[in-house]
């Protein structure tokens, strides 16, 4: 069964802005990212919003929903009463260019500041080998989606103007911990893996992806 619901919206950009009402209709099964596409489509079409896959995968869609960080294609409306009036705003973490879209550009620049893979020099390629567990502890890094939401959950870069373009972002943090970790990377020069784990020993938040280099697999390298 259909109905009407109540949302506030952002609107505005990073110098001025507040939120307006809007009364939007839902249909049963919908998310978030259904409703806003239709507000933009039948009342709001300069509404500025981000979103590409609409399945939990491209982290473009990120916002805030009632104050806490979400994936607009991830919020089911049934999660709602539908009485209740909800608020969708920004990531606060990150200036707002426009509506609900934010720069996050400072997390592509420090992205290009990860080094490439260096493979070992005294193997032929085609004869690199890593035990499954090695493979396995890669594919980890590659699961985040970069959708920002733990920099918008972190109070450390949230409430903290000065930390915003100096952290290390997702991106940068994990590739770093991968190459780290990575049995077969020849780099022997870590100054900037140094500095991410730094990052990791003052910022609480980061810490279930802070993995010390102790743990790396000391099989791999040393067998071939
Ligand atoms: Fe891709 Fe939401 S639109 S994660």
């Amino acid at each position: 069964m259909g109905y009407k619901a109540k949302f506030r919206v952002y609107r505005g950009d990073g110098e001025q802005g507040g939120l307006e009402n809007y009364e939007v209709d839902v249909n049963e099964g919908e998310v978030v990212l259904d409703i806003i596409p239709r507000l933009q489509a039948t009342q709001t079409p300069d509404l500025a919003v981000r979103w590409n896959c609409k399945a939990g995968k491209c982290g473009s869609c990120s916002a805030e929903v009632n104050g806490k960080p979400r994936l607009l294609c991830m919020t089911r409306m049934s999660t709602f009463d539908e009485n209740e009036t909800i608020t969708v705003t920004p990531l606060r973490a990150f200036p707002v260019i426009r509506d609900l879209v934010t720069n996050v550009s400072f997390n592509y620049a420090k992205a290009r500041q990860i080094p490439a893979f260096a493979p070992p020099t005294d193997i032929k390629a085609g004869d690199y080998r890593m035990q499954q567990i090695d493979v396995e502890r890669s594919q980890e890094f590659r699961k985040c989606i970069e959708c920002f939401l733990c920099q918008d959950t972190c109070h450390v870069v949230r409430d903290h103007e000065e930390n915003k373009e100096s952290f290390a972002g997702p991106r940068f943090f994990i590739r770093a911990a991968e190459l780290d970790m990575h049995p077969l990377d020849a780099r022997t020069d870590r100054k900037s893996f140094a500095k991410a784990e730094r990052v990791c020993a003052t910022s609480p938040s980061a810490a279930p992806t802070c993995v010390p280099s102790t743990s790396r697999s000391p099989t791999t390298r040393s067998s071939l």
